[in-house]
């Protein structure tokens, strides 16, 4: 008997920074990791549209992997499409990934966060009624951008960044209002974590930046039911990344390499 995977999901790169602590919390589990390069970038879409393709997506993906649970490891996409899944697919477990809100509005000294996502995170309702529940005593400030996920792919692919446009796109999170500073930058798009210490290079101040990855693998592990462990000792199935423009590019297929993950 082979344990079912779990499988992650996002529309690049992005989900790695999720898949990266699960791999730490659970070292003897299988993954499917699915970009959905295709259609990169998620921000950029129109919101009905967008949680059409993505729940049409899940139903060839589901039938081929029958994943233990299956991880939204993007805000773009848990944002607009979570709840269309979990109808459509009533038998599959999903986790999703949002903005966190609560935890910054928790521990802000200033009362100033902002939350950084891609311009669709940033317009949605859902991010909006998170923080009418959660962050009503402070103020946030939404910051879309339009460049950074596209920017975090490049790092990691190239290994090259252009920090005056990390400074640019960052620069909107920082604000001083009655001689108090902006003190939380809430990371509300899987792919930024990549690009922190760069972030953290080009901020005008210190701040603190809440990555959610952690988080959201312990949730997954929460989830899971006991390890068939003769599986893992086994070790039968490779892990597997998938892109749905095709066959990847030798780039891709090295950074893919990296987190253990083969490419078919
Ligand atoms: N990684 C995705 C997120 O967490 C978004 C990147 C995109 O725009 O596709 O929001």
């Amino acid at each position: 008997m082979v344990d079912a995977p779990i499988l992650f999901f996002d529309s690049g790169i992005g989900g790695l920074t999720v898949l990266r602590e699960a791999r730490v919390l659970m070292p003897g589990r299988r993954f499917v990791y699915i970009a959905d390069d295709a259609a990169f970038p998620y921000g950029a879409w129109e919101e009905q549209a967008l949680a059409g393709h993505i729940v049409a997506l899940f139903a060839p993906l589901l039938d081929e992997f029958r994943p233990e649970i299956a991880v939204i490891s993007c805000n773009t996409a848990s944002t607009i499409a979570l709840a269309g899944l979990r109808e459509a697919y009533p038998d599959t477990q999903f986790v999703g990934t949002v903005p966190a809100i609560k935890p910054a509005a928790e521990r802000t000294r200033s009362g100033l966060v902002s939350v950084l996502g891609t311009p669709g995170t940033i317009a949605r309702q859902y991010t909006r009624d998170l923080i009418a529940s959660w962050a009503t005593k402070c103020h946030v400030r939404l910051v879309g951008s339009d460049r950074l996920a596209a920017l975090a792919e490049i790092y990691m692919r190239d290994g090259f960044v252009d920090e005056e446009a990390v400074r640019t796109e960052i620069a909107p999170c920082f604000l001083e209002r009655d001689g108090a500073r902006t003190d939380i930058v809430v990371l509300a798009c899987t792919h930024y974590p990549f690009l922190v210490n760069r972030m953290r290079k080009m901020a005008p101040w210190p701040v603190d930046w809440i990555d959610t990855s952690e988080a959201i693998a312990r949730r997954a592990l929460s989830l899971l039911g006991p390890q068939d462990t003769a599986a893992f000792i086994s070790d039968a199935e490779p892990d597997l990344a998938r892109m749905t423009s095709g066959p990847p590019d030798i780039a891709t297929r090295r950074l893919m390499h990296g987190f253990g993950l083969n490419m078919e």
